[in-house]
C-alpha cells in the first residue's frame, strides 16, 4: 500500500506530537483505490445528490481489509458497523472471520435496500434502520468497524441540540461546529467492551481544528487511541470525494 513509514511521539503535523502516540503515514498508492462491485452498482444508479446527502462514499476494499487487521480477531464474536452503506467493512470482517455476529446500522432506507438485495441473506447480520447517533444501544461489541457521514455541522438536521446531548453523555464540552465524524466516533469508542477493538476511518481536520479538542482529550485521555495511520494528502482515498483520510485503530481498556 504505497510508502509507509512509521513515527512515535514526533507527528510531522506540528502540535500533535504531544497526543499522538504512535502513528504510521501512507502515501495510497492506486492498490488502495477502487470500489468493488456493489459499491459500483450503487454507485451508478443513485444519483450523486442523494449520496452526498448521506455522505455515501465508499471503503476501497484494501483499506477495509486493513481496518479489519485490527479490530477483527479469532475472539471476535460481536461486531458493531454504526454507518454500514453497500457493506464493504461487513464483508472484510467476514473474510476475517466467519463465526460473528455483525450489528449494522444504516439510516438511508435506498442504500439499505441495495445492500439487502445485492447480499445473499446472512443469518450472521442484523441489519438496523435507524440513525446512529439517536439509538439507544441495549450491549457493548467486541468490534466496530466504521466510515462514518462525514457531514458538516449546518447538514446536521436534528430538532433538538445534539452537541449537547452529547457532551452531557459522554461528559465533554463539544462545538457545535463539529462534523458529524465526532459525534459516530465518540459513540462507537463508547460500545466497546472493555479490551474491544475499533477501526474508524475518517478525515484528518480534526487533530488540526478546535472542534477536535475534546475528541483528542477523550481518545488520549481516556486511553482508546492506539494508533493512526494517516494518509498522504497527495493521496485520494475516496471515489468522487475530495476529503483527507486517517484510519484510527482504537482499544478500549480494559
Ligand atoms: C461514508 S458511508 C460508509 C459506507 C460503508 N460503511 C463503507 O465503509 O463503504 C456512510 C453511511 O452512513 C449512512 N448514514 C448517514 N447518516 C447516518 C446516521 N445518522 N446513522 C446511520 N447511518 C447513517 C449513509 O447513508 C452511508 O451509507
Amino acid at each position: 500500500m504505497g510508502t509507509v513509514k512509521k513515527k512515535h511521539d514526533q507527528s510531522e503535523n506540528n502540535n500533535n506530537s504531544s497526543i499522538i502516540s504512535s502513528s504510521v503515514f501512507v502515501k495510497c498508492d492506486e492498490t488502495c483505490k477502487g470500489a468493488s462491485f456493489p459499491e459500483e452498482v450503487y454507485s451508478s444508479t443513485v444519483p450523486l445528490s442523494h449520496r452526498r446527502r448521506y455522505a455515501q462514499f465508499f471503503t476501497p476494499p484494501r483499506v477495509a481489509k486493513l481496518m479489519a487487521e485490527w479490530a477483527i480477531t479469532s475472539q471476535t464474536k460481536t461486531v458493531l458497523d454504526p454507518a454500514v452503506g453497500t457493506g464493504t467493512l461487513i464483508r472484510s470482517a467476514l473474510a476475517r472471520n466467519q463465526n460473528i455476529l455483525i450489528t449494522a446500522f444504516e439510516k438511508d432506507p435506498v442504500i439499505l435496500r441495495s445492500f439487502l438485495e445485492l447480499h445473499p441473506p446472512l443469518s450472521h447480520i442484523e441489519p438496523i434502520f435507524s440513525d446512529f447517533l439517536t439509538y439507544d444501544l441495549k450491549c457493548e461489541y467486541d468490534s466496530v468497524l466504521m466510515n462514518p457521514p462525514y457531514l458538516r455541522h449546518h447538514n446536521l438536521r436534528y430538532n433538538f441540540d445534539i452537541f449537547d446531548w452529547f457532551g452531557k453523555i459522554h461528559n465533554l464540552k463539544l462545538s457545535r461546529l463539529s462534523n458529524s465524524y465526532l459525534l459516530f466516533t465518540l459513540k462507537a469508542a463508547t460500545s466497546l467492551r472493555p479490551g474491544g477493538r475499533a477501526s474508524i476511518i475518517i478525515p484528518t481536520e480534526w487533530m488540526n481544528a478546535n472542534f477536535g479538542a475534546p475528541m483528542k482529550d477523550f481518545l488520549v485521555g481516556r486511553g482508546y487511541l492506539r494508533e493512526i495511520v494517516y494518509f498522504s494528502n497527495c493521496s485520494t482515498i475516496f471515489e468522487d470525494a475530495l476529503t483527507t483520510a486517517s484510519i484510527l485503530f482504537l482499544e478500549r481498556p480494559a
